[in-house]
């Protein structure tokens, strides 16, 4: 059988030889590719020890076929030949992850042909940088994992109540100061790190080579405490805070009734778009609490000069004004999802699902015409503990409930957040295996998901993901027992019951007292 993740479309098998054990192989056709994609071949076939000759008994053929379009390719295994046609470099890079697994194996294949496409247009992996700060390195490898699984997006979360990670020359503070913190929940040691425009300009020809759109992330107007650290005019009341320490739902967000902190963030995103050719900006979103908000002068005021009857229809109007800004400059919006609840949001901000609280509103804005990014928290959230999301429970269609037009579903995106993942070693653990699933989903598509299917392929995959030095979680441990599930479950909560969060209960009192009558 064929074994690869994710699962291809279509695998036809007929009689005779398909592929034996290769010592060696020949490229044919390799003046089909760009140059970065018979690197990443040859690259591949250097790490797995099989030299290329050309009168090599194996041969490996790129064949030119217009038919074939968009990411799609089609391989035909016999005789020792894996033929490969498409019409474009894209269909030839994706075909080539397929041809790494199959030569990883090491074992004869049968005679097939394969003929694969993607479910989803969009396919991506994010990493949270704002928790913890990833060195350059460390966000490439990450990338060739999510080239590996056939994904297309590489979405950087860039910005977060702990930390601001990315050079803007208008705002030197966010860098100098808002890059780093003192300590991080409940140790001593200082944390943090930022990319400098040159940094990111080498993620961005990075993630090009390997087919990857890198989508920035703003967070806004929650998760900005980094940023209100550096310029505290960008808050509601002007406050005085630390770049965050701890994690939790911060209070203090952007003020929405300022034009300066309008300004700012045009200022930032026009240095963003300068960097990032993405047709994409994630401008966050989520979890912006609104105790500031309901007691902000000019909050008030912006809601009463615009006519807003409440804080979530500020919200939205804050975000539209954005969006108004990002469509000037060609970009598309993408909004995690919560932010949909006033029914007033423009309807061209994509809406990245991740919450199923309250979706009854933006399921029916999708059943209409609202584009959906689906990172629902059991199929894409890796960074959970397996005893809250197991290999099994992860292995779920993307399609949410209450969703009818799924043609309104643009993608699905695997998400790391990193409040509990400081390294690489510790992304490997939570990602692998999980990130077959959303893999799968991505590419394959829900139709197509098999869970016993997946645990046949799994063995092949886990080998081949060792080939990339990822350590995968033990069989053992991603499918715990309940126990083991209950006690994972209050580690991960014991976020909850922090100093900082009754800390957050007593500033709110604070607040309120010290601002109620203004
Ligand atoms: C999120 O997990 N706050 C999007
Ligand atoms: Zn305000």
């Amino acid at each position: 059988m064929i074994s690869i993740v994710p699962k291809p479309r279509l695998c036809k098998y007929a009689d005779g030889v398909g592929w034996g054990v290769a010592d060696s192989v020949r490229i044919d056709g390799s003046e089909q590719l760009e140059a970065s994609t018979l690197k990443n071949l040859e690259d591949f076939l250097r790490l797995i020890d099989i030299p290329q000759r050309s009168n090599s008994a194996f041969t490996v053929a790129f064949e030119k076929d217009e038919k074939i379009q968009g990411d799609a390719y089609k391989m035909t295994i016999r005789n020792n030949v894996i033929g490969i046609l498409s019409g474009t470099d894209k269909g030839f890079f994706y075909a080539i992850q397929t041809v790494k697994q199959l030569l990883a194996q090491r074992r004869e294949q049968p005679s097939a042909v394969i003929e694969d496409s993607p479910r989803y247009a969009f396919r991506g992996l994010m990493l949270d940088v704002g928790r913890y700060y990833f060195a350059v390195d460390d966000i490439k490898e990450i990338m060739n994992w999510a080239a590996l699984h056939k994904m297309n997006v590489f979405h950087l979360h860039l910005t977060e109540d702990q930390g601001w990670r990315i050079q803007i020359d208008k705002y030197p503070l966010l860098t100098q100061k808002g890059a780093y913190r003192s300590h991080t929940n409940f140790n001593s040691t200082p944390h943090g790190g930022f990319y400098t425009k040159e940094q990111i300009r080498e993620l961005v020809e990075y993630a090009a080579q390997l087919k990857l759109e890198l989508v920035p992330e703003i967070d806004l107007p929650g998760h900005s405490v980094a940023a209100i650290a550096c310029y505290p005019y960008l808050s509601c009341f002007d406050r005085e805070l630390d770049v965050a320490t701890h994690w939790g739902v911060k209070h203090d967000i952007m003020c929405a009734g300022k034009e300066s902190t309008y300004q700012f963030i045009f200022d930032v995103l026009t240095e963003v778009f300068e960097l990032f050719p993405s047709q994409y900006i994630h401008l966050g979103g989520d979890e912006a609490v609104k105790t500031r908000w309901e007691l902000c002068p000019h909050c008030k005021a912006e809601m009463a000069r615009s006519g807003l009857k409440n804080t979530n229809e500020l919200q939205a109007h804050f975000m539209n004004r954005l969006t108004d800004f990002c469509r000037r400059h060609g970009k598309t919006v993408i909004n995690w999802n919560e932010h949909t609840v006033s029914g007033m949001l423009d309807r061209s901000i994509i809406s990245h699902f991740w919450t199923d609280s309250d979706t009854d509103a933006l399921m029916a804005e999708v059943n209409d015409d609202r584009k959906l990014l689906v990172s629902s928290n059991k199929l894409c959230y890796h960074d959970f503990p397996y005893g809250m999301t197991s290999l099994k429970d992860s292995y779920t269609s993307p399609v949410p409930p209450g969703l009818t037009k799924s043609d309104n579903i643009i993608g699905v995106e695997a998400v790391l957040w990193t409040e509990f993942i400081p390294n690489l070693k510790t992304a490997k653990k939570m990602a692998f295996p999980r990130l077959a699933s959303t893999a799968d989903a991505a590419w394959s598509g829900g139709e197509l998901m098999n869970y016993d299917e997946l645990l046949a392929r799994l063995s092949d995959y886990q080998a081949f993901m060792q080939l990339y030095g990822v350590k995968p979680t033990p069989k053992r441990k991603y499918n715990p027992c309940k126990l083991r599930a209950f006690f994972s479950r209050l580690w991960f909560e014991r976020r909850q019951l922090t100093w900082e969060g009754l800390h957050i209960i007593l500033d709110n009192k604070h607040v309120a007292k010290k601002y109620a009558r203004q």
